[in-house]
């Protein structure tokens, strides 16, 4: 059943504190081992996803308010919106009008002077995804905002799952950036408590302390904008031949990769983790009209990927987003090889990319 959020009596006149003031979240972007590629109605998944919260890789939101100077009747939103300490009005766009669509959720927002300023800690265009951290960062402010002037979501938990479902809203996958480690989205019958609608974090029992410290190493292939959206890709899921045995395949691997990452089984997690990477490649390239987001630097590094752990036997696997960008996913106790053939081998061979070294990170934090 839907949660509903829709509450009409979150106005300023019943606001129990200052109507004036500012809130501030960093909150991480987070990589999918078990991808969602596919929704229904309101960005809702159409299968289990599983993901790992990274830690360097965030975003930083300020939001500021103040009662409306011109009053509207709260139909309308009125934002500054500041990227990197400039304002961005196609940014603004796309954040004003998520904010007018939860009008029902936050009817306050109708009346204030809203201004939000934003900034990544990983580089400009380079190619990383930053709705999920963005969309996370942003929905953390306006849960603390209802906090503060209304007292409500009362306890953490109700928060986070908040947040979380306002998260989803925004971008799919940002709705598991708010929880630390290891996070699911999407009903599947091993895990009664996941939902459609918010991300549930694992709990610390089902995971194996291996994972809570592996590393997530970026390789920037190319920082070009995406030639097709990711929400264009979810919905040309909608007429693949394929899309129902991937829908089946997900539920199989996630079941399967609850129990690697109970047991700290690296090599069934690596396997699985690639055989997704490739096969969300394979939904695209399958897609009706078809398209490739990989570049040729991305099969090349995956070939030197798959070398190195032959000659080596140690575990150190990839898995890619929706994009060219290759992930080095690998436990703390090969960080120092991986480190060397990185800097001996990889980067040299592979000509000039950029890395951006990353590992499972705590989730988002209050800035004060
Ligand atoms: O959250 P969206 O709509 O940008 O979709 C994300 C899709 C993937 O990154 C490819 C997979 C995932 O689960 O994060």
């Amino acid at each position: 059943m839907e949660l509903d959020y829709q509450n009409p009596g979150l106005r300023l006149d019943q606001a129990k504190s200052n109507l004036e003031g500012r809130i501030g979240w960093e909150s991480p972007s987070n990589i999918a081992i078990i991808k969602y590629w596919g929704k229904y109605g309101d960005q809702l998944p159409r299968n289990p996803s599983l993901s790992f919260t990274l830690s360097n890789s965030v975003t930083r939101t300020w939001l500021d308010y103040a009662p409306r100077t011109e009053k509207e009747g709260g139909e309308k939103i009125s934002l500054k919106f500041y990227f990197e300490n400039e304002l961005n009005a196609a940014f603004g766009k796309r954040v004003e009008k998520f904010l007018l669509r939860l009008l029902g959720v936050f009817p306050f927002l109708g009346e204030l002077d809203l201004e939000i300023h934003t900034e990544n800690t990983f580089p400009h265009s380079s190619g990383i995804a930053s709705s999920a951290s963005g969309m996370s960062a942003l929905a953390m402010c306006l849960c603390s905002l209802e906090q503060k002037l209304f007292g409500t979501p009362a306890n953490e938990e109700d928060f986070l799952k908040k947040a979380s479902y306002i998260a989803r809203l925004g971008s799919g996958s940002a709705c598991r950036s708010v929880y630390p480690e290891l996070v699911a989205w999407g009903t599947h019958s091993d895990m009664p408590e996941a939902s459609d609608f918010f991300a549930v974090r694992l709990p610390k029992e089902q995971i194996h302390p291996v994972f809570s410290t592996f590393h997530d190493d970026i390789l920037i292939v190319s920082k070009g904008v995406k030639k097709v959206s990711s929400s264009v890709g979810h919905g040309l899921m909608d007429g693949n031949i394929y899309a129902e045995n991937r829908y089946f395949q997900a539920r199989q691997g996630f079941s399967e990769l609850l129990t690697c990452l109970k047991n700290g089984d690296i090599h069934g997690f690596g396997k699985i983790a690639e055989s997704e990477a490739l096969t969300l490649h394979a939904l695209m390239m399958t897609s009706s009209p078809p398209f490739v987001l990989m570049e040729p630097e991305s099969l090349a590094i995956i070939q030197h990927i798959q070398n190195f752990r032959a000659a080596t036997g140690l575990p150190l696997y990839f898995t890619l987003d929706a994009g060219p960008n290759i992930h080095l996913l690998y436990p703390e106790e090969v960080s120092t090889a991986v480190g060397i053939w990185l800097n001996d081998t990889l980067l040299p061979t592979m000509g000039c990319i950029q890395i951006i070294r990353d590992k499972t990170g705590q989730g988002p934090r209050q800035l004060s």
